[in-house]
C-alpha cells in the first residue's frame, strides 16, 4: 500500500506537541509513536543533519571504512547509518532509547548490533575504547540527551578515533549548544580530545517554531581521540 504523505505543517504540530514532554522518557515516548512515519515526515523539514554529518565524517576518516566498527548514538531509524554506508563504511552499532525506533532502524539491515539504552540514565551496553567512530546526530540538544554524555563518547572511541556530533544554532538551543561547546574545550584542555573540524551550517533544517521563520542553523563537529 502506498504511504500517505503528510504535510509540513503537520509535522510541525507534531513536533511542537512533544515540546512538552519535558521528561527523557516523555521524550522517547514521543518517538515510540513517531517511529512509523519518521523518516518520510523528517524529509519535510529538510532535515540534512545524516548526510553533513557522513560528509564530515567520510572527508576527515583515513582508515579502512569497511572494516572500522561506528557506534552511531540516538541512531533513531538508521539514517545515518545509511549515508555513511553510501561512504563505503561497513560495520554499524546503534543505540537509541526508542524501542519502535530501533525496529525501524532493524528492518534497514544496517546494523550488526542494536541496543536499547537510555543516554544519560545508564552506564552504555557497550565496551569502551572498542569504536573507530562514534557519532551521535540530532540527539544532543535541549530536552534530549544531556551535554555531560560528551564525556561518555569519548570514553567508547578508540585511541586516535573521531566522533561527529551535531546540534542545532537556533534560540532554544543556545543554553545547549554553549554548554556542549564549554564541556569540549575543557576536554581539549585536559589533554583527552582536539578538535579536527566545526562546521556551522546556515540551512541545517526547516524551522518549526512561531519564531522560526525559514531555516535553522545547526553545526556539526568532528574530534580526535587523544588517549584513553
Ligand atoms: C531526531 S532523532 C535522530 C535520529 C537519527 N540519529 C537521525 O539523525 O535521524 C533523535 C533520536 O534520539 C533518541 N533519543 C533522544 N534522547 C535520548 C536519550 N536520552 N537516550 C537515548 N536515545 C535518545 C530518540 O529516541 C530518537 O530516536
Amino acid at each position: 500500500m502506498a504511504a500517505v504523505s503528510n504535510t509540513f505543517e503537520n509535522v510541525k504540530a507534531t513536533i511542537l506537541s512533544a515540546h512538552e514532554n519535558t521528561t527523557a522518557e516523555s521524550k522517547v515516548n514521543f518517538y515510540n509513536s513517531w517511529a512509523e512515519n519518521y523518516d518520510q515526515d523528517i524529509a519535510l523539514l529538510e532535515y540534512r543533519a545524516p548526510s553533513l554529518a557522513a560528509n564530515s565524517m567520510s572527508s576527515h576518516f583515513s582508515g579502512d571504512r569497511e572494516a572500522a566498527v561506528v557506534l552511531d548514538l540516538a541512531c533513531g531509524t538508521g539514517l545515518v547509518a545509511r549515508q555513511m554506508k553510501r561512504h563505503g563504511f561497513g560495520h554499524f552499532v546503534g543505540i537509541d532509547g526508542s524501542e519502535a525506533m530501533l525496529n525501524v532502524a532493524r528492518e534497514s539491515g544496517l546494523y550488526q548490533d542494536l541496543k536499547q539504552s537510555m543516554l544519560g540514565d545508564e552506564p552504555l551496553p557497550v565496551q569502551m575504547g572498542l569504536f573507530d567512530v562514534v557519532v551521535i546526530v540530532g540527539a544532543m540538544s535541549v530536552g534530549q540527551v544531556p551535554v555531560g554524555v560528551v564525556r561518555e563518547l569519548f570514553k567508547f572511541t578508540k585511541p586516535g578515533g573521531l566522533v561527529c556530533m551535531t546540534t542545532r544554532s537556533n534560540h532554544a538551543n543556545l543554553e545547549y549548544k554553549a554548554a556542549l561547546e564549554h564541556e569540549l574545550k575543557q576536554m581539549q584542555d585536559e589533554g583527552l580530545c582536539t578538535c579536527v573540524e566545526v562546521t556551522e551550517v546556515k540551512d541545517w533544517e526547516r524551522g518549526v517554531s512561531e519564531q522560526e521563520d525559514g531555516y535553522i542553523s545547526g553545526a556539526v563537529y568532528i574530534y580526535k581521540k587523544l588517549q584513553f
